[in-house]
């Protein structure tokens, strides 16, 4: 009797129920179970199978765990094979997600019904591989090849009611799933419904696969596994039979499993799952959260107190002037509107946030009574701490007090109140009601559970949130520092922005640095510079003005239409500005630079090293905990091609040694700049990877 497939029979209807929480992962033991019940079926005079799943979901998928191991009998594809051979009827009842190798266990049945909330979905994609036990070949041949290929390319979730106008399930029906898919059993065999393999069914048209491979490999910005399920996907029409389409699927499911990018993703997957789970914060009690206050409406206030709007949250915005307040109210309302266009958010609901739940506020005395306030006024000091007073002065005992600031000195903030163990750093991203990552910035007297208050708001919001400390710049922006001065040195010695936009598009970043200068505002980076070169640069440390020169001329990027690049309304994207190359080369002149050749390859292999060197010294400080931390930072705030898993992933993957071998021979030309961060020779010296430091926890 498996432990985890319940085996009962109900009139003539073997009914097999999985328990293998929390997702009923398909592991082993399940495949195992799930074998066994259906021979143990065909043996007791059953004449149907109804499969189903007890908890919170139908299977989510092959166990992911077992990715990499040595494989173990019975595989999936043969599983689904046997179940679909069997010549009872077999019928699963989904709810949940029936996901991946669920959703293929699922196919391989005769009959699919699910309740209305169930989602189903092939997401193997975006874990760098394909569905490897038959849904490539059978999806096609009961949807279409276009309705399985945006499935199956994209990965994405699609609800019931979908999913049975597409033909992926039989019929919808309203209940616990075991009663639904009993009463579906009982009436299918009632009327005598015949047994109904996928796999008997004939092949799907072809389309043009060469030309949707190159379109899914272009939109993928280099991630393999997509384009190759395109191919898997041509199997199922051009394989001689549907056995030789599952060998075809099979290798390259393979294939891709012994993938870089298939470690990368799946790393990425359980990292930002771990990047929460934080030991200090077991058993600490988050606050409450009824109401939040949000301090300044400009680009970030507005984008934070949208997103807490759409997640049901009352906002309190507290602005200087009415004119200012109103400009607020515009921001915000312009936001909901998009999450109206988008289907995110219904009309009524729009208007009941913008009429009851949106406060606007001149006066601090507003906020006596939220539980949590975020200040996101101008990034400067003595801004903050005035605001801070007044927060100390008239918030309610127990409200949490947190800053947005991109860089200041959060103790110092906090170090102003009575209260700094309530005071705590929620470092958005812009813009805020969007992007995903969030930076818990704990400070030195920030008491756990306002930590663990910031996880939660972090989790209703929809964001993924990463403990960091104090310094300048968090954890993303501090590395961000590093690396994006190596590409102002690289620009120095004879590379142009332009080719390392390109190069660094082509290793799979969203954008390139100075493409995304000009998306942030170039007048952000000179403000930094001025700021640096104020509290007195480094003498070994490189500096350079043509930058400076750009902003002088007024050019702040996209805002102004110019920067790195020149933009024109109606177009994607900019060309570049045929001023920017003048002034760097007259930047060189000037410091006697006689520019040389880069290769794509140096360009990334120098940002890249310069990116996980600071990074260690990051983690080394204990700025960061754990390098999954960072890793997941730079992937939902940096546009951090998931597929390489994040940077100390990616480093793992080059090898330690390596990457400190070209720090030490980069710095006989710039000794200030590579110097090697102590963690990263102490894991070269013991011969451990990052991989390893998550482990330890
Ligand atoms: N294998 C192993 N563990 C899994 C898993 C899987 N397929 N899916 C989820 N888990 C684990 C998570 O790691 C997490 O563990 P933890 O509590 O120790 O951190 C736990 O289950 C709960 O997961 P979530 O926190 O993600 O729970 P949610 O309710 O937020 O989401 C979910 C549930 C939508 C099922 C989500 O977990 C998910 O998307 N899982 C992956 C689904 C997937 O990709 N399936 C395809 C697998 S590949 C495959 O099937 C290959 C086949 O074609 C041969
Ligand atoms: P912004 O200039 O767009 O908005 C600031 C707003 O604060 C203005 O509307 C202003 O009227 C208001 N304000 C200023 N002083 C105030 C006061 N005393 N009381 C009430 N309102 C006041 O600035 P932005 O870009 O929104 O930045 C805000 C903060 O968020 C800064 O600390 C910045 O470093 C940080 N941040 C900015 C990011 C970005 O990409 N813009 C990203 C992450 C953080």
């Amino acid at each position: 009797m498996s432990q985890v497939i319940g085996y009962e029979k109900v009139d003539d209807i073997a009914v097999l129920s999985a328990r293998n929480p929390p997702v009923n992962a398909l592991g082993v033991d399940v495949r195992r179970g799930l074998l066994s019940g259906i021979e143990r079926a065909e043996a007791d005079g059953a004449r149907a199978v109804l499969i189903y799943g007890e908890g919170r979901t139908y299977f989510a998928g092959a166990d992911i765990r077992e990715f990499g191991k040595p494989p173990q009998e019975p595989g999936l594809p043969a599983l689904c094979n046997r179940i679909e051979a069997s010549p009872l009827l077999v019928v699963s009842a989904l709810h949940g997600t029936a996901l991946g190798g669920g959703l293929e266990v699922a196919l391989s049945c005769h009959y699919r019904i699910a309740v209305p909330s169930a989602k189903v979905g092939l997401p193997e994609v975006n874990l760098g591989i394909i569905p490897g036990a038959g849904g490539t070949q059978r999806l096609p041949r009961i949807i279409g090849v276009e309705a399985a290929l945006d499935m199956i390319t994209t990965g994405r979730h699609v609800r019931a009611a979908e999913a049975l106008e597409m033909g992926v399930l039989d019929k919808i029906g309203e209940g616990d799933p075991r009663e639904v898919g009993l009463a579906y059993t009982r009436a299918l065999l009632a009327a005598n419904t015949p047994r109904r393999p996928i796999c008997e069914m004939p092949t799907p048209e072809p389309i043009d696969f060469d030309a949707r491979y190159e379109a899914v490999l272009k939109k993928g910005r280099g991630q393999l596994s997509p384009a190759v399920a395109v191919r898997a996907v041509q199997a199922a029409c051009e394989a001689d039979d549907f056995a030789s389409g599952l060998v075809r699927e099979r290798e390259l499911f393979t294939e891709l499993m012994a993938s870089d990018q298939r470690k990368g993703l799946i790393h990425a997957f359980f990292a930002e799952r771990a990047v929460s789970k934080l030991p200090e914060l077991q058993g600490v009690v988050p606050r409450d959260l009824h109401q939040i206050g949000v301090i300044g409406g400009g680009t970030m206030g507005a984008g934070i107190a949208t997103s807490a709007l759409l997640a049901g949250l009352p906002v309190v915005l507290l602005e200087m002037t009415p004119e200012a307040a109103k400009a607020a109210q515009a921001r915000i309302a312009s936001n909901l509107a998009g999450a109206v266009k988008r289907g995110k958010l219904s009309q009524s609901d729009h208007d009941d946030i913008l009429q009851n739940r949106l406060e606007l506020a001149l006066d601090y005395d507003a906020l006596q009574n939220v539980d949590l306030v975020i200040e996101a006024v101008f990034e400067d000091m003595e801004v903050k701490k005035q605001v801070f007073a007044q927060l100390d002065a008239v918030c309610k005992g127990g409200a949490v007090l947190a800053t947005n600031t991109s860089y200041l000195d959060i103790n110092e903030i906090a170090a102003l109140t009575r209260r700094p163990d309530d005071v705590i750093g929620l470092h958005f991203f812009s813009p805020a009601h969007v992007m995903k990552l969030l930076e818990v910035v704990v400070a030195d007297r920030t008491a756990p559970e306002v930590v663990a208050t910031g996880f939660a708001l972090g989790k209703r919001l929809g964001k993924t949130a990463v403990r960091a400390g104090v310094c300048d710049g968090f954890i993303g922006n501090r590395i961000l520092s590093a690396y994006r001065t190596c590409a102002d040195h690289m620009v120095l010695d004879g590379a142009s922005p332009y080719q390392i936009d390109a190069a660094l598009t082509a290793f799979g970043f969203a954008m390139g640095p100075f493409a995304v200068s000009d998306l942030a505002g170039l007048d952000i980076g000179w403000a930094a510079r001025k700021r640096k070169r104020a509290a007195g640069l480094d003498p070994r440390a490189r500096d350079s003005f043509y930058a400076d020169k750009l902003c002088e001329g007024g050019y702040f990027g996209q805002k102004t239409g110019k920067g790195y690049y020149v933009y024109e309304t109606g177009r994607r994207g900019g060309v570049p500005n045929p001023e920017v190359m003048p002034l760097i080369e007259a930047e060189r002149a000037a410091q006697g630079i006689s520019a040389r050749g880069f290769t794509d390859d140096e360009i990334v292999r120098r940002y890249m090293v310069a990116m996980v060197n600071e990074a260690a010294r990051v983690i080394g400080e204990g700025i960061a905990r754990r390098p999954l931390d960072v890793d997941v930072t730079l992937i939902y705030g940096y546009g951090f091609p998931r597929y390489w898993g994040g940077p100390l992933k990616w480093a793992d993957l080059q090898g330690l040694p390596n990457l400190l071998d070209d720090i030490r021979r980069w710095s006989e030309e710039d000794p200030y700049f590579w110097q090697p961060a102590p963690l990263l020779e102490q894991l070269v010296a013991e011969g451990r990877s990052f991989d390893d430091l998550n482990k330890d926890g």
